[in-house]
């Protein structure tokens, strides 16, 4: 059921802050403040997990990778499932293979997932279809636990992914005694406090309208981060590409003068997601090279990222303050709803997008 919104995808993003916070949930114990992941997963004992998906679940791992390297010091290897199954990867068997699957039922992941089985690594999935191939053939899975997701555009499942991953990533970290238990609940009240920041994010959704007005008259847009915000500048040109049918490069801001500043002019939105964090400095110095071009930015930073950011941006939207942990879930919405009313002002199909479907099942 709609309700009262014209799309299931406009819907499903409006339903994040619910959907996280019963993914949080379901992965922290409140009493305690503690981390508290089923599955029986050693985590001190790993040498490594392989992150196996498509798509925007892929971009998900990716943003897992960041979390868990960080701060668990884990290695963790992420790949698109269809590259990984057909190249003979080296793996061994103390590793740990996680399926990060929406559908739970996505050929190439499922096939990915069973190569890392036949080599003797321990399986996970996370999954939002508990009843799917994945979550049957895994050691252990991790629902999501968001609701059923309609649209075939991916956003409350990729908040939900990056919620597990987060409090994976604290737990590791736990585990593997990078942090005690003062910091793990320092961390749990951030991830807490998640899905109020992510319904204040969702409030943009006016400022973001007005950016989908110039946006919707480009043909090509350049979405850039640095840390966490790059997957996050993939997963918004893969959205605005789905759904509104406009190319979109995502891509490390630090990339920007190895090719893509070749295709900066007037013409180009240029979508920067900076927050005022350690990088902040890097990503406003690529602001000032993309605008000393003609660049069109659109500034996606926080109160005090403002405040610091060389002036001149074409817009600037301010979400809320929060703490590096949480930021991967506080900008997913602006990036989701810039695309989602891009699609909207062409009239384009935006649930069922022209050519995808939402489980793809054959390779
Ligand atoms: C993008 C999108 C797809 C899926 C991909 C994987 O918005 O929805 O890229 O993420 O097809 O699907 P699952 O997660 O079901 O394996």
């Amino acid at each position: 059921e709609k309700g009262n919104y014209r799309h299931f995808m406009e819907k499903e993003i409006h339903d994040q802050p619910e959907g996280c916070q019963r993914t949080i949930a379901a992965y922290v114990d409140t009493l305690t403040g503690r981390t508290d992941i089923s599955g029986g997963i050693d985590f001190a004992g790993l040498s490594r997990i392989q992150i196996v998906a498509c798509g925007t679940s892929y971009i998900a791992g990716l943003m897992g990778k960041y979390l868990i390297e960080q701060f668990a010091d884990l290695p963790v290897d992420v790949e698109i499932a269809s590259e990984f199954r057909y190249r003979h990867p080296a793996l061994r068997p103390d590793g740990l293979v996680v399926a990060m699957s929406q559908s739970g039922e996505t050929a190439d992941t499922l096939a990915a997932l069973r190569y890392c089985q036949g080599k003797g690594m321990k399986s996970a999935a996370v999954v939002n279809a508990t009843e799917s191939t994945m979550a049957r053939e895994v050691d252990v899975v991790w629902p999501i636990h968001c609701g059923p997701e309609i649209g075939v555009a991916s956003t409350k499942a990729f908040t939900a992914q990056v919620a597990v991953l987060t409090a994976l990533a604290i737990a590791a970290a736990r585990a593997r005694g990078k942090i005690d238990a003062a910091e793990e609940q320092r961390m749990v009240r951030l991830l807490l406090e998640a899905p109020r920041l992510v319904a204040e994010s969702i409030k943009l959704e006016d400022a973001v309208r007005a950016v989908a007005q110039e946006v919707s008259k480009a043909r090509d847009v350049l979405y850039l981060g640095r840390g966490p915000m790059y997957p996050l500048a993939l997963e918004g040109a893969l959205k605005l590409k789905e759904i509104s049918y406009i190319h979109a490069e995502g891509y490390a801001a630090g990339e920007l003068k190895h090719g893509p500043i070749a295709l900066v002019d007037e013409q180009t939105p240029i979508v920067i997601l900076a927050p005022f964090d350690s990088y902040f400095e890097k990503s406003a110095s690529n602001m000032n090279e993309v605008m000393a071009r003609g660049g069109q930015v659109v500034f996606i930073t926080d109160a005090d990222g403002e405040r610091h950011a060389p002036s001149g941006a074409r817009v600037v939207v301010t979400a809320p303050r929060c703490d590096p942990l949480v930021a991967p879930l506080v900008y997913a919405p602006p990036i989701q709803l810039l695309a989602y009313h891009v699609a909207v002002l062409k009239g384009a199909d935006v649930d069922q997008p022209r050519n995808l479907a939402k489980s793809v099942t054959v390779e």
